[in-house]
């Protein structure tokens, strides 16, 4: 039997190169796993969202999935809020969530740090729903960048608590996390994460940059004044950043950059960094403007997803409510 993967984004502002990083594995995992993702719009309202804002973006990360090279056809993309069995597993496994190990949670402490004046409890019990989310669909794997393996390794640590319970009753799952590209960082502040609501537009590369944007953001990337393109992520870690933006984009390993870019500067060095990386968005943008213009499609193709990800979501719900001793006439 194939193992199944699960993975989940929110569809809060434009991806960013980062989220490009981490998600152009999905498509390919696909070649010998059962793969579901998921565009987690519950998650996303833990801050607070503009009805519209909410709904176009939604749409928008959809579309993103599929022009990543999700297949409908072959795995099943949809969306979190069509599937009503996401909340109501949150709730049983919420019951089995001490809440010491939320507090733990370092994006629980980050995000509260950062929204100081709406630490609302989704934003607190935020994992259980990603638990909730994994569990349902008895993935095996969930490949995610590095900050999220918190948050994989608590849906593991949840699990096994209700397994220990009632029985076997969901599968295990452990995070499946790639290389140098699980975490890209700011252009910057590299010690830093790139991320979608850096309130610095130059940090972040978005999925849907133009050419011109691309070569200007990386122009200003922060290096050093050492000169060398070598990947050293302690002392240098501006420069490292931009040879994992070349690798994510080309494929060459980190030793055939340092060579190819040797003695050459990082004029010469920023400017290939640049081609590589719109040469790598340009045909993911042109495809996500060819699902979008048609929302017919896109609509159908939700639907179909939700369905899917439904007739498996409900058996894994109806086996937890059994496993718990939930009365059923
Ligand atoms: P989200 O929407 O922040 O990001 C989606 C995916 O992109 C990865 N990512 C990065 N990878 C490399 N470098 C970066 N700078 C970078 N920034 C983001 C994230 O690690 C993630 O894999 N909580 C999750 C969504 C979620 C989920 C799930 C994931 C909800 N339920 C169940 C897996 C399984 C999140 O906010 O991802």
């Amino acid at each position: 039997m194939r193992k199944r993967v699960f993975s989940g984004v929110q569809p809060t502002g434009r991806l960013t190169f980062g989220n490009y990083s981490t998600m152009r594995h999905w498509p390919k995992l696909a070649d010998d796993h059962d793969c579901i993702y998921c565009v987690v719009d519950l998650h996303s309202v833990t801050i607070t969202r503009k009805p519209e804002e909410l709904r176009n973006e939604t749409r928008k990360v959809f579309a993103a999935l599929l022009a990543l090279g999700i297949d409908p056809d072959r795995d099943i993309p949809f969306i979190q809020s069509h599937v009503p069995a996401h909340s109501e597993l949150m709730w049983l496994l919420g019951c089995h969530t001490m809440f010491g190990e939320l507090s733990r949670m370092t994006q629980f402490k980050d995000k509260s740090a950062r929204h100081a004046t709406n630490v609302n409890v989704g934003l607190f019990t935020y994992p259980v729903l990603q638990a909730a989310d994994i569990l349902l669909y008895d993935a095996h794997f969930v490949p995610v960048g590095e900050d999220q393996r918190q948050h994989v390794e608590l849906s593991r640590d949840i699990c096994l608590r209700f397994n220990g319970r009632y029985g076997d009753v969901l599968t295990v799952p452990e995070p499946l996390i790639k290389g140098a590209g699980a975490r890209v960082m700011s252009l910057s502040e590299p010690s830093e994460k790139m991320s979608k609501s850096d309130p610095n537009e130059n940090a972040t590369l978005f999925v849907t940059d133009g050419r011109d944007t691309i070569v200007k953001k990386i122009k200003r990337a922060v290096t050093d004044s050492d000169g060398a393109v070598r990947y050293d992520t302690e002392n240098k870690p501006g420069v490292a950043n931009l040879m994992t933006l070349y690798h994510i984009s080309t494929d060459k390993p980190f030793g055939e950059i340092e060579r190819e870019f040797d003695g050459r500067g990082y004029g010469v060095f920023k400017a290939a960094v640049a081609e590589a990386v719109a040469d790598c968005l340009t045909p993911v943008g042109q495809r996500l403007n060819e699902y979008l213009s048609d929302a017919a499609q896109l609509d159908a193709l939700a639907r179909r997803g939700a369905e899917k990800a439904s007739e498996r979501a409900v058996k894994t719900l109806e086996r937890v409510y059994n496993a718990m001793g939930f009365y059923k006439c």
